[in-house]
């Protein structure tokens, strides 16, 4: 990956996870749904918010392969961090997806998202655990380009709305 493109990755990441942060700290800030969620779920909102941004403020800097080669035994303990914020976050994903807006279409989208995002994290875990770098190298890039899905579903849904597609169609095509 280029430094412009890892740099622009990072940016999004953090913005995102800055965001998800003010959410989980004020309680009168969000979306309408988020409000109902503090109140009827407010387990999975919040093992979903705090695994979700501590994965994606980790994630760019695993990624990033000086640091890596500079520091080894920081990126083994930094990913044993992403491997149990994404196990967090993941599984209060598929708490949230069950009550997600729009209905079945996004209760399927999201919760086969966080099915994958458990997984492959699961397997990228394996597999360094195995020796095997190559497959763990792999296994981590599907790991967090699923993790960016959070900052693309930022960005589809604002342009949607640009666009005068009603929200509801929006939300059910890109979850
Ligand atoms: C990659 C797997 C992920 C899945 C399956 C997932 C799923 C969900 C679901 C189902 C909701 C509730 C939506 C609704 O009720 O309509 C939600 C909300 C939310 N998620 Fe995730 N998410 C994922 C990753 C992340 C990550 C990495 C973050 C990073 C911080 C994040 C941040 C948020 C935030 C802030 C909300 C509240 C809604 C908003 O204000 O936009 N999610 N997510």
């Amino acid at each position: 990956m280029t430094r412009s493109l890892w740099v622009l990755m990072a940016v999004l990441a953090i913005g995102v996870a800055g965001y998800a942060l003010v959410l989980m700290l004020l309680p009168g800030f969000g979306p309408p749904f988020v409000a109902d969620r503090r109140v009827t779920v407010p387990l999975a909102l919040f093992a979903h918010l705090s695994g979700g941004l501590t994965a994606l403020a980790v994630g760019p800097w695993q990624l990033n392969a000086r640091l890596r080669a500079r520091a080894l035994g920081r990126h083994r303990w930094t990913g044993r961090v992403y491997v149990v914020a994404v196990l967090i976050g993941g599984l209060g994903a598929l708490g949230l997806a069950v009550r997600s807006e729009e209905g079945l279409v996004t209760h399927v989208g999201f919760g086969m998202l966080a099915v994958l995002w458990l997984a492959s994290t699961f397997m990228a875990y394996r597999t360094i655990r195995a020796g095997d770098q190559v497959a763990h190298r792999v296994w981590m890039i599907r790991s967090f380009a699923l993790t960016l899905a959070a900052v693309a579903l930022r960005v589809y849904l604002p342009l949607s709305q640009v666009a005068g597609i009603p929200f509801a169609d929006a939300y059910q095509v890109i979850a």
